[in-house]
């Protein structure tokens, strides 16, 4: 699924927004440890970034973001720092949640629910439904998420429809398979910004991803800024994006 893009003026000229961006917020640990300090500062000062950055991209006109705040397989690292990852989402849902409704933010959130903390889970499906009208940006929450279960769990359901008849067999394609992905009815990243250097999915949206540009910062998470913001859309402004066919150029 596509999603228009937006076209938004400033002083350099028009800039096109894409419609949906996907984040990858990498390099907290190395930020910290740069500065000397314990990695929990470093995800603690991620926070600040993801609020900075929510409120730029709704500026934009960005109309969906999708954060990854904790993959299927942060659940390998040391306990104490999966505990603070756990604490910070509890405590963006508190602190935060009054002022994202505020602003018009709609939040989704995608991934498995199922093993995390009952509380937790309780302070998700308040944030969905205490936003679900809301008609500004959609701030897509990746929180135990990987791609592969995305898919494997999409396929199971299906599965369970054809079993008991409310699916025919027939009609499973891809945007069958897409409708029941956590992301149904979020239109595909246009853009997705990796920062902290590496360059790779790890597990992130594989499906939706599929004609996705990508964009790697060597800032670190908490670093990113509105300029980096910028300089990542005008990266993606000058991609040519085929979608499988052929250049403009080329298909006259
Ligand atoms: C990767 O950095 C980042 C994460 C695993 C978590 C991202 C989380 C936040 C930005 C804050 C939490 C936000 C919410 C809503 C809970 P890394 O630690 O792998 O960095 P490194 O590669 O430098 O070690």
């Amino acid at each position: 699924m596509e999603a228009p893009a937006t076209a938004l003026s400033g002083g350099s000229g028009s800039l096109v927004i894409p419609a949906h961006v996907a984040i990858i917020m990498d390099g907290n640990g190395r930020w910290a440890v740069r500065r000397g300090l314990p990695r929990a500062e470093g995800h603690r000062a991620g926070v600040e970034a993801l609020r900075r950055t929510v409120r730029i991209a709704g500026e934009l006109g960005v109309r969906y973001l999708t954060i990854y705040s904790f993959s299927s397989e942060n659940w390998s690292r040391p306990r104490s720092e999966v505990l603070d990852l756990m604490a910070l989402l509890r405590r963006f849902i508190r602190n935060d949640l009054a002022e994202l409704h505020r602003n018009g933010i709609r939040i989704r959130v995608i991934g498995r629910r199922d093993d995390l903390d009952a509380d937790i889970r309780a302070l998700l499906d308040e944030a969905e439904s205490l936003t679900r009208d809301n008609d500004g940006l959609t701030l897509v929450v990746a929180f135990n998420y990987g791609g592969r279960d995305d898919i494997a769990r999409a396929v199971r359901r299906m599965v369970e429809e054809v079993a008991s008849g409310t699916l025919d067999p027939g009609e499973i394609d891809g945007d069958c398979l897409s409708r029941h992905l956590d992301t149904a009815g979020v239109p595909d990243p246009d853009l997705m910004i990796r920062t902290g250097g590496e360059q790779r999915i790890s597990n992130f949206l594989l499906w939706q991803c599929a004609y996705t540009e990508f964009v790697f910062s060597q800032v670190y998470w908490p670093d990113f800024g509105r300029d980096d913001f910028i300089a990542a859309i005008e990266e993606f402004r000058h991609r040519e994006r085929r979608f499988g066919g052929l250049a403009a150029q080329a298909a006259k």
